[in-house]
């Protein structure tokens, strides 16, 4: 049988990670700074993550949920700290799509109301509603299209508060900062407007975490910077460092009812014990203090390049967005002439990095070395 051939993929296999740094067969050294879709935050095989996993693994590594398992808690509870949201409740999922998918349905349960507000560039996944709240049509297949998503420009309030007076809307989905879209920052009064919209109209304010959340923006979710509380706050990729698990974290305003989210793998103990890990690591080396200072000192570090094929380095924290004149060049010169991976976005002139948390100064230097290279080759 073959592969189901949906991915361009590079003809690079990766075999051993260590922190920030990849091995392929033949023994050569990757510098990783996107972290397979921002992904790794803790690091690649740390050995904390490791240690969690394979004790768990040795004791039991699943049941469904339909018994007691304790790590649930212990996680919900780890979670509520670090993000400074103990009072928010937590539904635990595998996937970013799932979660935002759970995240659409709960919100119309809660208020039985059905259009959702998305915004132009958003990408929250490939499932049925994560997908058609998905500004990217080539995604949507025909069974998926609905008129129950409207998409607005993106931090354009006056629209935003029109829309409200003219629909009946159920929830607002947005990204803190949108990755795929190519790291636009939604901006703080825009995030105020909607939570003022949300609340004059019992509309649920759904927060996509899933790229811009656990840390990696300097603080736990980008859009506390904002000052703004989110209904529901979804979360995957960073969470598990790999480790497919995901989740919803939701305002105590919405109350559960029996049977009206679920899951087979959700929760498992294995997902449990990586997502712990991770938080383990992430609170013992400060790792959000960390994303804040790396990501001021790479911004700060590209700017002072000045090169004319710079054209603009956005970010927050560890989610660096840096736009060129030719950044699909670039990006293939870093990969297979400096050994450095870094991202796309739906404009391939931005390149997006996305390192792990616990990145070094050495490190970043590393990149700006190879980064300047890349420039000098390409524009010479
Ligand atoms: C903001 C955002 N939301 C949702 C998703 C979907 O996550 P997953 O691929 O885990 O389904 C992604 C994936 O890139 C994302 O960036």
């Amino acid at each position: 049988m073959q592969l189901f051939d949906v991915y361009p993929i590079f003809d690079i296999e990766p075999v051993k990670g260590t922190g920030c740094y990849l091995w392929d067969q033949q023994g050569t050294q990757y510098l990783d700074l996107y972290g397979g879709h921002a992904v790794i935050s803790i690091g690649h095989s740390h050995p904390h993550y490791i240690h969690r996993i394979s004790e768990q693994l040795n004791k039991i590594g699943f049941y469904s949920n339909s018994v007691q398992i304790t790590i649930q808690q212990e996680l919900a509870k780890k979670l509520g700290e670090l993000s400074n949201k103990s009072e928010y409740q937590l539904f635990l999922c595998n996937s970013g799509a799932e979660a935002n998918e759970n995240a659409l349905k709960l919100a119309s349960f809660h208020n039985q109301k059905k259009k959702i507000i998305a915004f132009q560039g958003s990408f929250h996944g490939r499932t049925s509603l994560a997908v058609a709240a998905t500004d990217n049509k080539k995604l949507i297949a025909p069974v998926n299209e609905t008129e129950n998503v409207i998409f607005l420009p993106f931090n354009n309030i006056e629209t935003l508060q029109e829309t409200f007076h003219q629909h009946e809307i159920s929830s607002v989905i947005i990204e803190g900062v949108q990755g795929v879209g190519g790291i636009q920052i939604a901006d703080a009064d825009f995030l105020r407007a909607i939570r003022e919209c949300c609340n004059q109209h019992n509309a649920v304010f759904i927060a996509d975490s899933v790229q811009c959340g656990y840390g990696r923006t300097g603080t736990f979710f980008s859009h506390d910077q904002a000052n703004v509380q989110a209904d529901i706050y979804t979360l995957a990729k960073g969470m598990g460092n790999g480790f497919p698990v995901a989740g919803i974290m939701i305002a105590p305003h919405i109350k559960p009812q029996q049977g009206i989210l679920g899951t087979t793998f959700g929760g498992n103990h294995l997902a449990c014990a990586a997502a712990m890990a991770v938080l383990e690591v992430m609170e013992q080396n400060n790792l959000v203090a960390n994303a804040h200072t790396m990501g001021e000192y790479l911004m700060q570090q590209i700017r002072n390049i000045q090169h004319p094929a710079i054209k603009e380095v956005r970010g927050k924290g560890l989610m660096v967005g840096v736009e060129l004149e030719q950044g699909d060049e670039i990006r293939k010169r870093l990969l297979f002439e400096h050994h450095v991976f870094t991202g796309s976005a739906n404009n391939k002139n931005v390149i997006r990095l996305l390192p792990a948390l616990n990145i070094t100064h050495n490190e970043i230097n590393q990149f700006l070395e190879a980064f300047r290279a890349c420039l000098a080759v390409q524009y010479a």
